[in-house]
Formats: C-alpha cells, structure tokens, sequence
C-alpha cells in the first residue's frame, strides 16, 4: 500500500514524524506544509499560511493527491480542519473537532472524566472575576489555573503564592477566557501516547515518556511548551514501565475513547494522557488531541514499526490488524533549545550553526537567501539522543548540543538529571 503523506505543522515533533516515514517502505513522497528549514531536507516544502484554515489545507491535500494527511499541532485539530480533510475523501490522522475538545475545553475534558470514572485533579471553572476569590478560597496551596482553551502549554500557572496565582487568574479573565483552578497533583508526570482507532476503538499505545515543562533547571521559572523529555521511564518498573502503561491504558484511555464513542464523538488519532503518579494511583492532569512535543522525538526516535503504515491504518480503521509495536532497546532523551526571551517574547533572527547534524531536529527555524540557518521561533531545536540506557542517552543527547550554536539560546542542563540518579521513584499506593 504505497502512500503518500502529507504532514501539517512546522515544529520539532512534525520534524520526528517525518524522520520516521522517511524510513517507511511504504512512503512514496513526503510533504510538509508549512515545514521548516529541517522539514524540507525530508521532505517537499508546502506553501500554507494557516494550518488551521481547513479550505487551504483541503485544497493542498488533494492538489498535492495526499493518501494520508497527519496534522500535527492541536490548534487546526480544535478548528475541525480533519473533518474537513476527510469531508473531501483524504484519509486523515486527527480526531474531529467534536473529539479534539477534549483538549480544547478543560473543563470538557473535566467533564468527560468524571462520566467516565477516570481520577484527576478536583476543578472549578470561573468564568466571572466577581466569583475569583470565592473559589481560590476553596483550594489550598499550591494552587493550579490553568486556561481553560488552547494556550501553548504556557496557558498553566502553579504557584503557593495566592497573590500570583489570583493575578494570573485575573489575566486570563481580563482577555475573557475562563479559568480552571484545580486542586495540585502530586507526583511524577507522565505523558503516554495512545494511537486510537475511531472504528473498532483500538487503543495501542507508545513508550511511556516525562517532559519538562518549566523553562529552569531544577524547574525553576514559568512553563512552556516543553524544555525536554526522555522515554521510556527506568524507575517506573520493568520494561521502562510496560505494567504501569497497561494500567493508564485500562483506568484511563479506554473509559475515555469509550465515553467519547458513547457521546457520539469517537476519537481517532493520537490521544495523549498527561498523568502525575500520586501515592493513591495515576491521576489525569490533562489530555490532549495529538502528538506531543517535546516526547515525540524521544518516542519516534526508538520506534521501529513502520509510523506511516500505522497511522494510515489508524485512519482507515485497519489499526486492529496491526501486529505489535516494535521498539529499539536503550533510551531516548532529547534536549530543547530555545530563544532568547522564550517563554516570553523570543528574539528572533540569530544565526545558527550546527544544526545540519544528525539528531538535530528543527521547530523555529527558517534560511535566509545566502542559506544562513537563522532562529524563527521560540523553541528552536530539539536535539536527540539514544543509547543503551537513559545515562548513555542523556550524555549523546548533551554531546550533540555542544556542535550547536545559537547567539542568546538556553537549554536546560538537567533534562534526565533525576531519572539517572534513582531520585525519581513511581509512589506505590
Ligand atoms: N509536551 C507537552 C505538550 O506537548 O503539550
């Protein structure tokens, strides 16, 4: 079954997935749209202004006679941009506006939990700033507010100071979006990917993988998009927490694919459950629609199934035929480079080099017409790399950050840090 892919977005994690098809027999062409400057040495470079603008995105796939498209970001998914794309006979990896709420509404997602007997965080939505102190007075310390809609991963303030939390609540409510506050979840997160088959409800899941969401060391400072991530998890239990995925998958994402099909809105795609392991058991933090990014290109990088065979399938409801995932041995981590500025304003513009390496995926990068690599973007890079275990991984990943060079950048140096030195631990209830 020879297909031709059509990818939508412009990040590292669109860059992950192109790698990956770039090694799939059944891959006849690869497109991007809009891409990048790391996207195009992989694959034909799509003009598009808006990913989101599903006439333009409709109009490239079948122009383009695409076999399947893979949108990438959560933003086109949450404006119905895979209906769209389906609508017009294009298979299509990407849940329906109707099922992508489940990341573009909180409290939705909040909602949906609860009918489906899933554990997260208790919530309050505020969408009047009159009702704002009332209901900070209902949570103690560290308080969570959280956007309810889309916000980039940076839409999430956790603070013990309730001035900054009210503050940040008050922003948000200033600009009209309601507000989530949540009780704090402790524990180490965990972010597992599940491809979820909307025809037969067929749930496979990736490796399991953490990301690092403050923009410091130590986690220290505001959060992100992500910083970093490394898969599978040592401390989690054998096979880098095999037991503990096949326990999100049966309390967690099948009540929720189930709860959705029972709605009427099945999900297919990529669901993502971001958890934190707490002491009575995995709690949701939140869910999202699509592909992670930063943990695809640790996921992606130890992938050894054909990625392009699989998510077709997905999108044709032949994901039930598939035969088990393959996966390398070792570990994957992988290191983000960002911007000056970022998470606020990146400065934009420096010039970059080292970025051609292998194991440098690009996010925010463009060429200037002499062919100069220059930033584009907040996070900039995302640097990979794998090895016989999570330390050997880490140092690779760290190696290959040192040929890289970007005027102003940051990274963080700990991305890993704790996982190799036995501090994380999987809190047994
Ligand atoms: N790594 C967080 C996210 O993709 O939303």
């Amino acid at each position: 079954m020879p297909v031709r892919v059509l990818v939508i977005g412009s990040g590292a994690r669109e860059h992950a997935l192109l790698l990956a098809m770039a090694q799939d027999p059944s891959v006849t062409a690869l497109g991007c749209a809009p891409g990048n400057a790391g996207t195009e040495a992989l694959s034909e470079r799509l003009g598009l202004a808006s990913p989101a603008d599903a006439e333009a995105v409709t109009a490239l796939a079948t122009g383009w006679r695409a076999d399947l498209v893979v949108i990438g970001p959560e933003v086109p998914l949450v404006a119905g941009v895979a209906d769209a794309v389906r609508a017009a006979g294009v298979a299509c990896f990407g849940p329906s506006a109707a099922a992508a709420r489940i990341e573009g509404s909180k409290a939705f997602a909040k909602d949906v939990m609860a009918a489906a007997g899933v554990r997260t965080a208790h919530a309050e939505t505020v969408d009047n700033p009159a009702h704002l102190d009332a209901a900070l007075d209902r949570f103690t310390p560290p308080y969570v507010v959280k956007d309810d809609g889309l916000a980039a991963g940076k839409g999430v303030v956790v603070s013990t100071d309730l001035d900054a939390a009210r503050a940040h609540a008050m922003t948000l409510l200033d600009g009209g979006h309601p507000v989530l506050l949540e009780s704090f979840l402790d524990g180490p997160e965990v972010s597992l990917f599940c491809l979820v088959d909307s025809a037969s409800q067929t749930v496979r899941p990736l490796l399991p993988a953490q990301d690092f969401k403050r923009v410091g060391d130590d986690d220290a400072g505001p959060n992100t998009g992500g910083m970093g991530a490394y898969a599978p998890l040592p401390w989690a239990g054998p096979d880098g927490g095999s037991s503990l995925v096949d326990e999100i998958v049966a309390d967690v994402v099948e009540p929720v694919v189930a709860e959705l099909a029972a709605r009427g809105t099945p999900f297919g795609g990529l669901l993502y459950a971001g958890l934190a392991l707490t002491a009575d058991g995995p709690a949701v933090v939140e869910f999202n629609c699509r592909f992670g990014d930063p943990e695809t290109q640790v996921v992606l990088a130890l992938l050894r199934s054909p990625l392009a065979r699989l998510l077709h399938a997905c999108a044709t409801g032949l994901l039930v035929g598939e035969p088990p995932l393959d996966w390398a041995p070792g570990a994957a981590v992988t290191v983000v480079v960002a911007a000056d500025g970022y998470p606020g304003t990146p400065r934009l513009g420096d010039v970059i080099t080292g970025a051609e390496a292998e194991g440098v995926l690009h996010a925010g990068t463009r060429r200037r017409d002499d062919g100069a690599l220059l930033s584009a973007g907040g996070r900039v890079l995302s640097v990979v790399g794998t090895g016989p275990d999570l330390a050997a991984a880490r140092d690779d990943a760290y190696r290959r950050l040192e040929g890289v060079h970007l005027t102003g950048s940051h990274h963080r140096s700990d991305i890993a840090l704790r996982a190799t030195q036995g501090l994380v631990t999987h809190p047994t209830p």
